[in-house]
């Protein structure tokens, strides 16, 4: 009986594992991007160095597990909304808003499909090739004295106003229309 139910057990640990990687190996077929979450102290860094404000409306694009979108909503009071394709990630970040009373939404949609045009900032740690649509989009949707918050991959054609170097290694990149 014992047995059993140890088996049981591992069994289904074994199954949640395998979901949790088989989603997001899907996830990653759809997007190019795998799920690498940004420091914490890195966002508290941007939150004070750029003085996000409950005024502010936040987008984070590929919001993974919510992370960036909850502390941002934490430490500054911004109106703060993820945008994620991986299942699970997203999963978790709306069980979590749902548990924390969190203000925080979260899209399980492309971003390149969705309108940025409700946000006065928005973030992303992505990758290269993605970087020229996504300064488009930018350039195009989102009103004048916006900013786009760029972790480690600049826009390629559009001059940065502000430049950060973060603990770890990282960098960021600020640019304002
Ligand atoms: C490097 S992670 C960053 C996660 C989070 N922004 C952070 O900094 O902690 C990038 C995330 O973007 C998501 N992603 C990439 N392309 C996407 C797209 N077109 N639409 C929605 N999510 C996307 C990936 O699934 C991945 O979870």
């Amino acid at each position: 009986m014992l047995l059993s139910i140890i088996l049981g057990f591992f069994l289904l640990l074994a199954l949640v594992l395998l979901f949790l990687i088989s989603s997001e190996f899907v996830a990653f077929l759809r997007t190019r991007v795998p799920f690498v979450p940004t420091h914490a102290g890195d966002i508290e860094f941007i939150v004070r160095k750029l003085g996000l404000s409950k005024k502010d409306v936040f987008y984070d694009l590929g919001s993974g597990n919510g992370k960036v979108v909850f502390l941002v909503e934490k430490l500054s009071g911004a109106s703060a909304t993820g945008f994620e394709l991986g299942w699970w990630t997203i999963l978790f970040a709306k069980a979590k808003a749902k548990l924390t009373n969190s203000r925080a939404q979260f899209k399980n949609q492309n971003f390149f499909n969705s309108d940025w045009s409700g946000a006065n900032i928005i973030y992303c740690y992505l990758y290269p090739p993605l970087m020229g649509r996504i300064e488009e989009k930018f350039k195009k949707e989102l009103r004048p004295g916006s900013l786009a918050i760029v972790r480690d991959f600049p826009f390629p054609n559009m001059a940065y106003s502000e430049k950060y170097y973060l603990p770890k290694d990282h960098e960021i990149y600020v640019y304002k229309i």
